[in-house]
Parts: C-alpha cells; structure tokens; sequence
C-alpha cells in the first residue's frame, strides 16, 4: 500500500459518528480514511477526538488601521490556539473594505501575517462595485446599526441594486441588523443604559426589515442573533442562515462586565440569553461565530458612554463550546455542524468535515483536561476577555493542511495561511 505523507490517527468524527480511524493526507488534503494507513509522518492520538478545525465566518482583527487592538498576526495565532483554521475577516477596518484596491491591501497584509486559511468581507454602501468585489471577496458585510466603523447604511432603499447585484453575484450578504432609526441616543452608564438604547426590536426590526427588501434577491446571513423574538424570523426563511455569538448564549447584561460587556447587539437579560442557549440545543441556527472584536484595556476602561463595543473571543469560542459538550448540555453534532460544517459549506469552502477532498484541517481534544480562562494565556493583542475564569476545553493539538500548528497551547508549525478563494475560481 501507497504511503502517505501524513497519517493522523485517533478518535476521529466521520459522517456524524466517532470511530477510531487513520487519516491519510498528501499535499494538505485528506486523501484517505481508513482503520489503518502508512504514513511517512504518523501523529498518534490514541483515546482523543479528531475533529474538523472550525471556521469562524465573524472576526475583526483590525489590520490595517487599528493594529493597537489586534492584528493579522495576533488575530490569527489566537484563532489558532482556540481550533479555529480559517477566518472570514469583516470590513470595518481603516481603510474600510469597500473597494479592490483596499480589499487587495489588505489581502496583502493577511498573506503576510495570517496562521490561518482566511477570507475578506467586502463593505456594502451606496455605490459599492460589487461585481469586482465579488470574486475576490468571501461575502459582502451591511450595517444596519451604527456599530465600531464607518459603514452604517441606515437606509436599505439606498442600496436596492447593490442588493441585486450581489443576488446575482451568488455571494452571501451578512447583515448587522440593528434598525438605527429605532435606537436611542441617550447617555449610557452601564449595560442596562446600552441595552435600553438598543432594544430587543431594534433587532427584530432590522431583520423583517433585510428580508422584506432582499430576501427573494440575495442570501441572506444574519450575523449574531441575540433576541427570543429573533428565533421564529430566521428560521425555515428560504436562502437565509444564520448566526449566533458565544457572548449572546454564555453572558448576560447581569454580568458585572461594565464597558468589557458592552458589545452591539448588546448582551440581553437572562431570559434571551438563555433562550439562544436553548435555541442552540433545539437545531436553531447554522453558525456559531465569535464576532471576535478586540478593543484595548485602555479603550474599554474609559467613560461607558466612550468605551467601544466588542468583545474578543476567537480563541475562547471552541474551548467553551466543548465545555458544554463535555457537560452534556450541547451536543458534539450540534457543536461540529455549527462551528466547522455549516459556516464552511455556506461560504463555499472545502473545510469543515473529515472527508476525502477536503483540507486536512483538525483540531485534537483530550476532553479530560479542563482549563481555566485567564487573560494572560491567550494570543490576543487586547488582553482580556469576558469569560475569565470559566471553565473550557482546549484543543491539545491543531493542523492546518495537514501541518501541526498548534501543540499544548503553543505554536509549533511555520505561518503559512492563505486566501481560501486563491486557488477557486
Ligand atoms: C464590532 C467591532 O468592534 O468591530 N463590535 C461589536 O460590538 N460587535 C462590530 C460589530 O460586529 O457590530
Ligand atoms: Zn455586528
Ligand atoms: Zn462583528
Ligand atoms: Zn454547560
């Protein structure tokens, strides 16, 4: 029998079910599975999970123009660390990503500095070129709310062709549905302020809203879903999927965080928090993405009013959700579909899955070793995070095309990530 040049063998997720198996990868792709296969490099896992890596369809790392906060490199060695192999970066960076020369800049930028496989969102405003954008860029990015950036559209009216033109492109369009002409401006003190400003229906709103203009024109992807109202509007919608962040199933503006919680859509009360825990546990929503949005101790420690939105999260997102799946109260088909299958087959990349064809991707779980969160153990350039001191489960080891990239937390494989469409035609 042939040899392959790499065999990773272990507990492995294949088609919905764990079995112990060997997979066999040449030249980054998985070319064989099997009970037993030679290898020129053989990396055994006995008694561990082997899963697809995820892919988070929601990260800002800031380059270019806010690399204070983060940047390819932090970004995407903290991604690395937490299992995810490939990013989708949004376009509310300076300059924004709204036309070829900056999305090509920053193309650049991540080509130099990226551990991970990643894709560039391209910024829909009046006037946006989606036709050149379209083939270089992973998806197009509205912002119905005011949010961290410049690239509010408060009005969809104003952006009626580049809905179609994107329609026809076959491209997803993800939205931030806030409706900004509900939000209130007043002076914000804490978490219930920012929450009364940017009520439950501003998201409801905003979502019958896309759906009403462009539903029938374009994919819709309704990014970080954070309302109980919000469930029955993206559910069975024809051509729409959708999203939910870890902060709006895990915190709650009961958290104590200050302006280290204030994140757009803001953290709700318990009972929405807990009915996108329970969403999860019931089949709702395609993706889980981090929204991963570093801001600086500095930043966040200002007045509440002044402090940004966001919060950081690639790195913590798998680890917590394989906590849950540890404790038995999610999944691990659940947890794989979200993180790993569904956002790469809705962006149309060959991640995700354990499968002949597709990248050797995979992160490796010793699910008997719990972690503590601490600050001062992740990769991100911020600093922080909202989930110190929880529980998580860390990958024990993580592959990129095959390579090892990541070992005990540390990173062990050279940079080599690259724009998952180069290539793609
Ligand atoms: C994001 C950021 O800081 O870029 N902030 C946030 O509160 N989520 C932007 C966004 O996704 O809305
Ligand atoms: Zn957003
Ligand atoms: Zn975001
Ligand atoms: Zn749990």
């Amino acid at each position: 029998m042939k040899s392959m040049e790499v065999v990773i063998e272990g507990n492995c997720y294949i088609s919905g079910r764990l079995e112990r198996c060997c997979i066999g990868i040449d030249g980054g792709k998985i070319t064989a599975i099997a009970k037993d296969l030679d290898g020129e490099k053989v990396h055994s896992f006995d008694g561990k999970l082997v899963l697809p890596a995820a892919v988070d369809a929601h990260v800002h790392f800031r380059d270019p123009g806010f690399t204070q906060k983060e940047d390819f490199s932090t970004g995407s060695l903290s991604a690395l660390c937490g299992g995810v192999t490939c990013v989708f970066d949004m376009p509310n960076t300076r300059p924004a990503t709204i036309n070829l020369a900056s999305l090509r800049d920053k193309k650049k930028i991540a080509s130099s500095k990226s551990l991970v496989d990643f894709g560039l969102f391209a910024g829909v405003k009046p006037g946006t070129n989606v036709a050149s954008l379209s083939k270089e860029a992973i998806g197009f990015k509205l912002y119905l709310g005011s949010t961290t950036g410049e690239l509010l559209v408060p009005d969809i009216a104003s952006i009626k062709k580049e809905i179609s033109d994107i329609g026809a492109s076959g491209k997803i369009l993800a939205v931030h549905a806030e409706d900004e002409g509900m939000r209130n401006k007043d002076v914000e003190k804490n978490l219930d302020d920012h929450l009364r400003n940017r009520s439950n229906s501003l998201e409801t709103s905003a979502i019958k809203k896309i759906i009403r203009n462009a539903g029938k024109d374009c994919k819709l992807h309704i990014c970080h879903v954070s309302t109980r109202d919000s469930l029955s509007l993206v559910t069975g919608v024809p051509n729409l999927t959708s999203e939910v962040a870890p902060h709006h199933f895990l915190l709650d503006r009961s958290g104590n965080l200050g302006a280290f919680g204030k994140v757009n859509p803001p953290l709700r009360k318990r009972e929405d928090r807990q009915a996108m825990f329970q969403a999860l546990k019931d089949g709702a929503f395609d993706v889980i993405a981090s929204d991963h949005a570093p801001h600086t101790i500095e930043e966040k420690e200002e007045d509440f009013d002044y402090a940004p939105s966001g919060v950081p999260g690639v790195e913590t997102m798998v680890p917590l959700v394989m906590q849950h799946v540890r404790d038995k109260h999610l999944e691990l088909s659940g947890a794989i579909r979200r993180l790993c299958e569904r956002p790469a087959e809705i962006f149309g990349v060959p991640k995700g899955r354990i499968a002949v064809g597709y990248d050797a991707d995979l992160m490796i779980f010793d699910m008997a070793k719990i972690s503590i969160i601490k600050a001062d153990a992740l990769h991100s350039k911020c600093g922080w995070t909202p989930y110190e001191g929880m529980n998580a489960v860390f990958p024990k080891a993580v592959f990129l095309r095959g390579r090892l990239m990541v070992e005990d937390g540390s990173q062990v494989g050279e940079r080599m990530g690259r724009d998952v469409l180069a290539g793609q035609v």
